[in-house]
């Protein structure tokens, strides 16, 4: 596996593959777990060559969210991308995507403003900026996004079929933990009882999704299981269409910790 500090290194390890390569991108922000994996797995099997970029994109995140306290550890994480048969790896520093001059964003109207753009303002655009310029750095053909970001996964299709980026965007389904609770590297800022408490969001999907099933108000029957539970601030239980798919999304605080996870009622993603 070749780890690539900076674009001058990574465009190295790029050119003898030639333009027309069959590359498969998983990008990340690092703290790397078993949803991580399923992406690269996924790129392994589809792809001739697996890239995984780790960056810690600080233009996602507002001032006063967890930017500071998100959990990091690129040793660990080159070790899991090895292991999961990545061929390279691009980790770059903040000065390297975003060098003092800096100044060209990209917005994705609509999409960007709603749910998970509604709670977090400026939350896509650094999404979508950052991606174009992985997806311009890297040229793959593929990109692979899990099925709990939904939405961005959504939003990053939007853009690349309204600038012509000519990749296809894999969705794949959540990893779960044993208790249903999605992988997420925030988990790992729970504390035991955030951690116990959280249960509670996969099992409101679930009872949304049996409440569909049945005929019934998803968002309610979510709605009411979450409101049992006072350790967690739930922002919104929502049922909406992207990408085709009518989903059931849900957003919780847990302490200091945002919690976001879905469930599909329409459609499927295998
Ligand atoms: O889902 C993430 O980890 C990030 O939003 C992404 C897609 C790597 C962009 O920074």
């Amino acid at each position: 596996m070749t780890t690539a500090r900076t674009i001058d290194e990574l465009r190295r390890a790029l050119a003898p593959l030639g333009a027309d390569a069959d590359v498969g991108l998983v990008p990340t922000m690092g703290a790397l777990h078993g949803g991580h994996e399923a992406l690269a797995r996924r790129a392994r099997a589809e792809c001739a060559v697996v890239a995984l970029s780790i960056f810690l994109n600080p233009a996602q995140f507002s001032p006063g969210e967890d930017l500071e306290r998100y959990p990091r550890d690129l040793e660990q994480d080159l070790l899991l991308a090895a292991g999961w048969g990545v061929d390279l790896v691009f980790a770059p520093t903040v000065e390297e995507m975003y060098p003092a001059d800096f100044a060209t964003w990209v917005d994705v109207e609509g999409l960007g403003g709603t749910l998970e753009g509604a709670a977090r303002p400026g939350h896509f655009r650094g999404v979508a900026t950052v991606c174009l310029k992985l997806f311009n750095l890297v040229r793959p053909r593929r990109a692979y996004f899990g099925q709990k970001d939904a939405q961005q996964a959504a939003l990053v299709e939007r853009m690349a079929r309204d600038l012509n980026l000519g990749l296809e965007i894999r969705l794949v389904p959540t990893a779960r933990d044993e208790d249903g609770l999605a992988l997420s590297s925030r988990n790992a800022l729970l504390s035991t009882e955030e951690r116990e408490a959280a249960r509670a969001l996969p099992r409101a999907l679930a009872a949304g999704e049996r409440a569909h099933a049945a005929g019934e108000d998803a968002e309610e029957a979510a709605r009411s299981l979450l409101a049992a539970e006072p350790r967690l601030r739930p922002d919104y239980v929502r049922v909406e269409r992207l990408d085709g798919r009518v989903y059931l999304l849900a957003a919780v605080q847990a302490g200091d910790t945002r919690l976001i996870d879905n469930v599909v009622l329409e459609g499927a993603v295998e």
